[in-house]
């Protein structure tokens, strides 16, 4: 059996995810990569598994299904030291113009799942005394956003929950980090249904250099880790104009230009 450390990277199948596995694997981890596009995930194992000669186990599962984090426990053949949640998607429409059943898809995947799959393999952690939990959040975890408000409020979530977790195991050797993006460039916007909205034109930071910031905070044990000049100063937003003020000015950033 190996004697790397194995990391869990949902949402592996592209943008920050395979970069995030593939950090993982470059900081010598064997990998178990988790998504629904089986065709993608051998690719990314396959290219991470020669490149930085590791492990590289696939399971196709979907985190909108409630079984799925249990029928992951079951293919596992050894214990997660490290657990990268990024598996994540946004709607960005008004709430009204949203189905309900996409809405409570992306809750399933961004809220349940990862809650589910932290609850699987923290505590592990904390009773063998080292590793960790990367939690993909956003800068929009410290915002509200009309228009895409169910998103916002979800990695609202992810924060919260991280910075939780990160006093509860503060001492045990094990940490708890939320990376919080600002926009990226990968196939979320697409699969947002942006369009052509202002916060679609903002200046874009690449998945690589996203990941690897995410990463390097991760390994220095920091609990929220915001990548960009720009997105540090937007997170902060909040601490200086009142909240309400402060989602009018989201929304006016997310009104559709055309
Ligand atoms: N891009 C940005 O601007 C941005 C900014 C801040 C935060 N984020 C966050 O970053 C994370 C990664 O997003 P990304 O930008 O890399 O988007 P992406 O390119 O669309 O990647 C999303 C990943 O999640 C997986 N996924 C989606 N739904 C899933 C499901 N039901 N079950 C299992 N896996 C699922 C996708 O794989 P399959 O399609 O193969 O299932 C894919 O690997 C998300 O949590 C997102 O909220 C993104």
């Amino acid at each position: 059996m190996s004697e790397r450390p194995l990391a869990l990277v949902t949402g592996a199948s592209g943008g920050i995810g395979l970069e995030l596995a593939r950090c993982a694997a470059a900081d010598g981890h064997d990998l178990v990569l988790v998504a629904r596009r089986g065709g993608a995930l051998e690719a990314v194992a396959g290219e991470l598994a020669s490149r930085y000669r590791v492990g590289a186990q696939t399971i196709v599962a979907d985190l909108e299904d409630p079984a799925a984090v249990g029928l992951i426990g079951a293919r596992l053949e050894r214990p997660v030291d490290v657990l990268v949640n990024n598996a994540g998607f946004g709607i960005w429409r008004a709430f009204g113009a949203t189905e309900p059943a996409e809405v409570d898809g992306m809750v399933a995947v961004n809220v349940a799942a990862l809650t589910s799959l932290t609850r699987a393999h923290l505590p592990g952690m904390v009773a063998r005394g080292r590793g960790g939990v990367l939690n993909v959040a956003s800068v929009a975890g410290f915002l509200s956003g009309p228009n895409a408000a169910v998103y916002y409020a979800t990695k609202n979530y992810v924060v919260a929950l991280t910075e939780g977790l990160a006093v509860e195991v503060r001492g045990t050797g094990v940490t708890v980090s939320a990376l919080c993006p600002g926009p990226v460039e990968t196939g979320f916007q697409d699969r947002a249904g942006m369009g052509e909205t202002s916060m679609k034109s903002m200046a874009m930071m690449d998945a690589r250099t996203c990941a690897e910031t995410g990463w390097r905070g991760f390994r220095a044990g920091r609990v929220l880790v915001i990548p960009g000049a720009g997105n540090k100063a937007l997170a902060k937003v909040p601490r200086l104009m009142p909240r309400q003020l402060m989602a009018r000015m989201v929304a006016g950033v997310q009104r559709p230009d055309h």
